[in-house]
């Protein structure tokens, strides 16, 4: 909306905070969406194939934590960059036409949609689990699910069994929405406090600043993550080392050692 001159009044991208989308995005959502999985299904994670799509902050996290309950983690992405990190951290990459065969749990994580699609739902195992945590109920094509399927049942909270034309079943969770907000609790407050200390800030410097901002997009200014960072530190009791004047104009200088 920027771009096209669309914006009626400033934005602040807090999304886009180290102290945001490295810890909400990362640990609030790998941890709430492993916990609505769990919550809607009961299954054992140990020994699946967890298929991730989309590699990025909340994909990373899911990843990660789905490693941790011992799954064989499958990422599809279509960013080459973020495709390369998932295998160079260990993961499988392949094309979602190929995971849909092979993977056991499904998560789509992209913010996009049509990730999983109507072309995907008669190549999945039986049992197949699938769910979203990316931002809305498009990136599973639900609609299209409920048109190919012979019938629907809500099996339990959070858990509707369609039966496929071929006879397999594939579960879908909470409607395709978001897992960890519609069958668990949303993130701990523990990590919500970075989000909602950057967006607290950032209305306060709207307050100083209205009047000579422009409506454009605003990044959150680095000192303000340094100093939510800092207090969350201090809030856990952690202290870290401090750069010594000598350090400092070494590290802009590097002239000393070979
Ligand atoms: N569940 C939650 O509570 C929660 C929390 C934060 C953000 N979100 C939402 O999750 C989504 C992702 O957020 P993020 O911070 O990870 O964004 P991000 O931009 O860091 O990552 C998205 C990734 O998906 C990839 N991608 C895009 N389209 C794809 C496709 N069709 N197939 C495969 N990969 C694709 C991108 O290349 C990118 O790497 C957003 O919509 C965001 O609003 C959800």
């Amino acid at each position: 909306m920027a771009k096209d001159g669309k914006l009626k009044y400033p934005i602040i991208a807090v999304n886009n905070a180290e102290t945001k989308w490295d810890f909400d995005n990362i640990y609030g959502t790998g941890q709430g969406t492993v916990d609505g999985i769990l919550r809607s299904t009961s299954v054992l994670l140990a020994g699946k194939n967890f298929v991730v799509a989309g590699y990025g902050h909340c994909g990373k996290g899911v990843a990660m934590r789905a490693r941790g309950m011992g799954s064989h983690v499958i990422v599809t992405e279509v960013d080459p960059i973020q495709a390369l990190k998932a295998r160079m951290e260990g993961f499988e990459v392949m094309q979602m036409d190929d995971a849909a065969k092979v993977g056991d749990v499904f998560v789509t994580a992209t913010g996009c949609k049509e990730v999983i699609v109507e072309k995907h739902f008669p190549l999945l195992k039986e049992g197949a689990v699938l769910c979203n945590t990316g931002h809305f109920n498009v990136e599973v094509d639900a609609k299209a699910l409920d048109g190919l399927a012979k019938s629907k049942e809500e099996i339990r909270a959070n858990c509707v069994r369609y039966t496929l034309p071929n006879g397999k079943h594939v579960y879908l969770l909470a409607e395709g929405r978001l897992v960890n907000l519609s069958a668990a609790e949303g993130h701990p407050s523990e990590v919500m406090d970075l989000s909602f200390s950057n967006q607290v800030l950032a209305l306060l410097d709207i307050v100083k600043k209205h009047k000579q901002m422009k409506p454009d997009v605003y990044e959150i200014p680095a000192e303000q993550d340094q100093k939510i960072a800092t207090l969350k530190l201090q809030s856990m009791g952690i202290g870290i080392d401090e750069l010594t004047p000598e350090q400092k104009k070494y590290l802009n200088s590097y002239a000393e050692g070979t």
